[in-house]
Order: C-alpha cells, then sequence, then structure tokens
C-alpha cells in the first residue's frame, strides 16, 4: 500500500522531527517546503533566492504558484511512486485546492496540535544543522556537545525566523491561512463522496517526542 502523507501543524508543533522518523520507517522521501525554500534563499547571486529569503526572514508566506512549482516537480520524481510525506505543504487553501486539482492521492492526513505557548518555548531553544536539516533542542533534545552537530561536530545555528517576534507573527499567519485546513481535510475526509478518502487524524503533540512518535507509528502500515 502507498503511503501518501501530509503532516499539518503550527511552527513548531514538530513536524520536522516526527517527519524524520517516520520517513526512516517507512522508506519514502520527506518532502518539506520550508527546506526547499531555505536551500532556495541560500543560492548566492540569484534574485529569487533574495526574494524568498526576505519572505523566509519576516515569517511571511510565498506566493503559491512558486510552491506549487516546487511540489509537483518533486512529486514527479521516481521516489514518490511508492510515497511520501509532505511536510509543512499545503498551508493554503489555495495550495490545497491545486494539490487536489493536479490529481495528487493521498492517504492520511496527520495534525499536529500544541498550544501558541508551547512553540514559543520549542522554536526559541531551536538549534539546526545548516547542512543537513538535523534538529535539537537545547532542552528538549540536546546535542552531546553543546552547540556541535552529533554526526559532523559542525556548529548549530538558530533560524533567522525562531526570533520570538518573527515566532508570533508565523502564529498569526498559521491561524489564519492553514489551520482553516484542517477543517477542509476533516469534512473532505469525513463523509467523503471521493472513492478513496484519506484518512484524517488529530494527535495531541504537546507530549514528549516518543509518545508522539509511538501513536504515529501505531496509526501506520
Ligand atoms: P517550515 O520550515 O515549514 O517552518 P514551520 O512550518 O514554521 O515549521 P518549523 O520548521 O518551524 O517547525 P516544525 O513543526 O518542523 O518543528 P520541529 O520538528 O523543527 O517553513 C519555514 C517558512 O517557509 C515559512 O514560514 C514560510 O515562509 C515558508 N514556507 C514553507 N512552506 C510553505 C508553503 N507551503 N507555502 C508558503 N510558504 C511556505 O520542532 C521544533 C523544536 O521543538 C525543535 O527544537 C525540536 O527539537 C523541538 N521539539 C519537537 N517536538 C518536540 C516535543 N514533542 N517536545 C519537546 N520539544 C520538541
Amino acid at each position: 500500500m502507498a503511503n501518501r502523507l501530509i503532516l499539518l501543524g503550527a511552527p513548531g508543533s514538530g513536524k520536522g522531527t516526527q517527519a524524520r522518523f517516520i520517513c526512516e520507517h517507512l522508506g519514502i522521501p520527506q518532502i518539506s517546503t520550508g527546506d526547499m525554500l531555505r536551500a532556495a534563499a541560500h543560492t548566492v547571486g540569484s534574485s529569487l533566492g533574495g526574494k524568498v529569503r526576505e519572505v523566509l526572514t519576516a515569517g511571511e508566506l510565498v506566493s503559491d504558484e512558486l510552491i506549487m512549482e516546487l511540489v509537483l516537480k518533486r512529486l514527479r520524481e521516481p521516489d514518490c511512486l511508492p510515497g511520501f510525506l509532505l511536510d509543512g505543504f499545503p498551508r493554503t487553501l489555495g495550495q490545497a485546492e491545486a494539490l487536489r486539482a493536479a490529481r495528487v492521492s493521498l492517504d492520511k492526513i496527520i495534525v499536529l496540535k500544541v498550544p501558541d505557548e508551547v512553540v514559543v518555548r520549542r522554536l526559541s531553544g531551536r538549534r539546526v544543522h545548516p547542512g543537513s536539516g538535523r534538529v535539537y533542542h537545547i532542552e528538549f533534545n540536546r546535542p552531546r556537545e553543546a552547540g556541535r552537530d552529533d554526526e559532523t561536530g559542525e556548529p548549530l545555528e538558530q533560524r533567522d525566523d525562531d526570533r520570538e517576534d518573527t515566532v508570533r507573527h508565523r502564529l498569526d499567519v498559521y491561524h489564519k491561512q492553514t489551520a482553516p485546513l484542517t477543517e477542509y481535510y476533516s469534512t473532505r475526509t469525513a463523509g467523503s463522496r471521493e472513492a478513496a478518502p484519506a484518512a484524517f487524524i488529530e494527535l495531541d503533540a504537546a507530549r514528549p517526542m516518543e509518545e508522539i512518535r509511538q501513536a504515529i507509528l501505531s496509526l501506520l502500515d
């Protein structure tokens, strides 16, 4: 059975952390639009890179057109045949509708739910290894050596958009533009007339990482 999954949730709900576990377990690619955009933002000398960097630093969303182009191209690659996990996409009703119009089938929509204050605490302590995308937390998921990546020993960094005022703005953007997707998908799945509606699952993600991981793994296969 294919595993075509969407992981939805606020910034800092743990999408990236859980996506890594799920993708390793199922052997499917993690398609993170945030990672794709950060890679584009670091393309030196490109005007697109500069624009994307500005949007990310401000905590706004890039246009649906740009995201759809990136995602649909990625989904056509052969490693997506056995399934894929969309992490941080879709993020607007427009993106969800465009995905549907492109006839991309989905099996499960998993929503990670956390209160805003938990998000602020998680993101202010997040540290990342820019080369690999590995994610740590100064309190909840410490690297073996403070400030250094476990595998390479290279320095960890704080993301530009993890400053508290930007995090609060990203949360506003999430509540206005992305949270309506939970209703969109729950009503499309419950009582849907589609031949094979996707399962819609909401999880309490304010729990320890390992508990959430186990809850997700029990939903798979
Ligand atoms: P993106 O990179 O997708 O950021 P995000 O959705 O804001 O999510 P985060 O990466 O901040 O958090 P996460 O849920 O992955 O949490 P994590 O596992 O790291 O997008 C960045 C930007 O790109 C957007 O703002 C936008 O500008 C643009 N963009 C992206 N997609 C777009 C789209 N589709 N359309 C338009 N624009 C788009 O965990 C966070 C921290 O908490 C870590 O330190 C982790 O160690 C810790 N942690 C995780 N789980 C737990 C736990 N259970 N308990 C304690 N700590 C935990």
